[in-house]
């Protein structure tokens, strides 16, 4: 009789234990991919934002180098596909149009902030651009009618504060870089919010939804790209840049736009996986190695309370996501 009970007991232990180990598991397999995407996806967008500002330094066009970089994802994924390297999406109309917004968005936030960085140092779009969290909770206030606990709000305070102390500490501001890396923002909170709906339920991958974003978005932005600049300062520029910088300017506009598209890529396939909230906030940590990183390559000259600014801005974010978790 006590024999059976032993026997019972270890059985219905063993029952219950499995299911938990095989979900611990799982759970620390998805936190380490999504870790893995999260440091590819900082590293390219490192590399991307050095090439970029090393184009516009010497060729300052960023309508013609924002199509590029849609440009060249766009074709990169049509040979993916072409060539069965990725499978190709299934899409019907009904597809493009939920896409249609977000890639209005995308269009607008990406050439804003190339607009931004063409401007001012990298660093300093990229400061403004941490504030993008404050961005979310006021659309998603005002727009979308959803409420938040005070201390979401409360939040807001150091990273609004720290953005506003590095913007008038700047030593090379310029209201063009401010305004557009600040229009990227409202931008992109969007199409972190359109982006995620629409891709809820949907077969299409992480992968394969930013390869058309980038396409819809070549579409939308190559007429303006026209109109704004033109062949002809494009020509004239293209000129005196590889007269200056000589044959290895082509290669930086190649990287630029390469990993324009990786970088997103990737960030895409993080965003299949995470809430738009851990997007953003992954989004914020990653300026950091931006900021230092190109302070570093490009000399920026910062002065302590602009660092500052930076800082408080960016521990702000931090004391956002603990309160919005
Ligand atoms: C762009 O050109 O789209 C921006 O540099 C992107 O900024 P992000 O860091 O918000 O992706």
């Amino acid at each position: 009789m006590r024999k059976k009970t032993v026997f019972e007991c270890k059985a219905c232990e063993a029952d219950k234990s499995q299911p938990i180990e095989v979900e611990v598991k799982s759970e620390a397999a998805k936190r380490l991919k999504i870790g893995i995407y999260f440091a590819t996806w900082w590293a390219l967008n490192v590399v991307f934002n050095i090439y970029n500002k090393k184009v516009l330094n010497a060729y300052p066009y960023p309508w013609l180098t924002s199509t590029l970089s849609l440009a060249c994802g766009s074709l990169m994924m049509l040979i993916s596909w072409a060539t069965r390297i990725a499978e190709t999406p299934k899409t019907d109309f009904e597809f493009w149009k939920t896409l249609f917004p977000v890639a209005v968005a995308h269009t607008i936030g990406h050439v804003a902030a190339t607009v931004s960085m063409s401007k001012v140092a990298v660093s300093f779009t990229h400061i403004i651009k941490s504030g993008e969290p404050a961005f979310s909770v006021l659309v998603s206030r005002f727009l979308l009618g959803e409420t938040f606990p005070p201390s979401v709000y409360l939040s807001l305070v150091p990273i609004i504060g720290g953005c506003a102390l590095a913007a008038v500490t700047e030593l090379n501001f310029n209201m063009t870089g401010f305004m557009g890396a600040m229009i990227s923002n409202f931008a992109f909170v969007l199409r972190n919010i359109f982006s995620k709906k629409g891709m809820k339920g949907k077969s299409v991958s992480g992968m394969n939804y930013y390869a058309c974003l980038s396409l819809l978005s070549l579409l939308i932005l190559t007429p303006f790209a026209v109109a704004v600049e033109g062949p002809q300062m494009w020509a004239a520029g293209w000129q005196k840049a590889l007269s200056e910088i000589g044959p290895q300017f082509v290669w930086w506009v190649a990287a630029q736009s390469i990993f324009y598209h990786l970088y997103n890529q990737v960030s895409y396939m993080s965003l299949d996986e995470i809430s738009p909230l851990t997007f953003s906030v992954g989004n914020t940590m990653k300026r950091i190695s931006v900021i230092v990183s190109s302070i570093i390559i490009f000399h920026t000259p910062v002065q302590p309370i602009n660092a500052l600014g930076a800082a408080i801005a960016i521990l702000g974010t931090f004391l956002y996501s603990q309160a919005k978790a």
